[in-house]
């Protein structure tokens, strides 16, 4: 019997706009799935790529990245480089064998419940589509062995 597929989901959000509209969905009860776990960080500009490769060599199946929408960076413009950054972070999965659709840069205001829960629903629908990511089935099986 093959167990059902729960992915494992990293979500970055910048404090400002898409933690607090993480925080709206959850206070105006919005049906969002449990499949992803949130890191908080001051900007969206703060997300070293380094710690998106580091997810998915720990066996994460998809990250996304929220900040504010363009021109509403409390940094001014730390969601311009974020957008410039992630492009590059795209880039770079699919040259480590990663499908490009596992990372998502997405921006949600602090007035967009609605929006956080569609995003990451979606999200970890299309995860689910694409499976386990290869790095997660190799870390599951080196955790099953020790
Ligand atoms: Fe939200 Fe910069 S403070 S993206």
């Amino acid at each position: 019997m093959s167990e059902e597929f729960k992915p494992r989901i990293l979500v970055f959000c910048c404090n400002w706009c898409a933690y607090a509209g993480a925080d709206l969905a959850g206070v105006s009860r919005f049906q969002i799935s449990p499949h992803f776990r949130v890191i908080r960080t001051l900007c969206s500009a703060r997300v070293d790529p380094e710690w998106i490769l580091h997810a998915f060599r720990k066996g994460a199946d998809g990250v996304m990245v929220l900040g504010c929408h363009p021109g509403d960076c409390h940094y001014i413009g730390g969601n311009y480089r974020t957008r410039r950054r992630m492009a590059l972070v795209r880039m770079l999965l699919t040259q480590f064998g990663l499908n490009k659709d596992r990372f998502q840069l997405e921006w949600v205001s602090a007035a967009e419940g609605e929006k956080f829960a569609r995003v990451v629903n979606n999200f970890v629908e299309r995860i689910k589509e694409l499976g386990p990511s290869p790095y997660g089935k190799l870390e599951r099986r080196e955790r099953k062995a020790v």
